[in-house]
């Protein structure tokens, strides 16, 4: 299995442990011997479960003349997010690496050339983007691997108040990052550096929270961005996943998307979806899972299933001529 490589991969190759990794449930009895099991196959009466909760916290719909404000105001929800919780809310991904090794460049090391750039990154060998980078759980984890690999990290969020929070930690570094405001979802966003530039687009609970009709606009048009043979390393919520069970009614705004308390949005996907929003915009597929997990609370004896989707897809090289 992935995480078994993975954990393999970890022993030989010095990174760090992962937190979720090949716990295998063979025996039921054993349940709540740990926090979490990974590679879950649903019961039945689980997925039964799930449908009906779903169907229940679906069946009041938020009425459309609503609807518009989580939209537009997308941005104010997420501003006063951060602005309540700054960077305390998300934990550092610490998994990053051990799911995704791509982030880290396989070629040579040390800067490209000295010159000046006439834009941030311009002469390193790997560039990586991250949208959506919030307080920056992924970025730094990011940065602070890349030192003396010659990578540069550019991230942007819509949020002025996540990507001043990503400014201001200290381990922001502008010969290795570069943090802008952007909103994804505007169809003549300007981003501070080329199509055909980047060789990794990182989407961790991202797409998520954009309105299910843009979010195939917002991957085709980042796309754009990947060099030939770069990569989307995309996670997010998956479908029936107890985040979204525990929706109650009056939440939901359409099919499998939903309004929070504060304002901000969630869907969660199917593997189908994922597949078809990548090829859609001409990417190959790498890894296409949905990683489905048990996660115990031991103290109170409660059992939850958890879903993520986690999927990898390319940008095709040119055929050779
Ligand atoms: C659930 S948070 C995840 C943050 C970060 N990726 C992490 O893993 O901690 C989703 C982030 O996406 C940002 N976001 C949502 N819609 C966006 C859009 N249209 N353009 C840019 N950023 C957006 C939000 O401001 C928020 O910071």
């Amino acid at each position: 299995s992935l995480c078994f490589e993975n954990a393999l991969q970890n022993a030989s190759g010095g990174r760090p442990p992962t937190p979720l990794g090949a716990r295998i449930l063979t025996n039921p009895e054993d349940i709540f011997q740990h926090n979490m099991w990974d590679h879950v196959q649903w019961t039945e009466e689980a997925k039964e479960e799930a449908r009906q909760k779903t169907n229940e916290n679906s069946s009041s719909r938020i009425p459309s003349e609503e609807q518009g404000k989580y939209d537009t105001d997308a941005c104010k929800y997420w501003d006063s997010f951060y602005e309540r919780h700054q960077d305390r809310f998300f934990k550092d991904r610490k998994w990053l690496f051990l799911e995704f090794p791509e982030l880290l460049p396989s070629g040579p090391g040390g800067r490209a050339t000295e010159e000046r750039d006439s834009f941030p990154g311009e002469h390193a060998p790997f560039r990586i983007l991250e949208v959506g980078c919030g307080a920056g759980n992924s970025v730094f984890p990011i940065v602070n691997s890349i030192k003396h690999t010659g990578a540069f990290v550019y991230c942007c969020d819509f949020s002025s108040r996540a990507v001043q929070l990503v400014k201001d930690h200290p381990d922001y570094d502008q010969s290795l990052c570069h943090a802008f405001v952007q909103d994804i979802c505007d169809e003549v966003a300007s981003f501070p550096f080329p199509p055909l530039s980047l060789d990794v687009i990182l989407l961790v609970f991202v797409l998520s929270s954009i309105h299910p009709e843009r979010v195939q606009g917002v991957v085709n048009r980042l796309s754009e961005f990947l060099k030939p043979g770069g990569i989307f390393l995309f996670r997010d919520h998956g479908r029936y996943d107890l985040s979204q069970l525990r929706f109650k009614k009056g939440r939901c705004l359409s099919d499998n998307f939903y309004t929070r308390g504060d304002g901000t949005c969630v869907y969660f996907f199917t593997k189908d979806e994922v597949h078809s929003l990548f090829s859609n915009a001409g990417l190959e597929e790498i890894q296409n899972l949905e990683d489905r997990r048990i996660q115990v609370n031991r103290a109170k004896k409660i059992v939850m299933y958890r879903v993520w989707m986690q999927s990898k897809y390319r940008k095709t090289l040119p055929a050779p001529s």
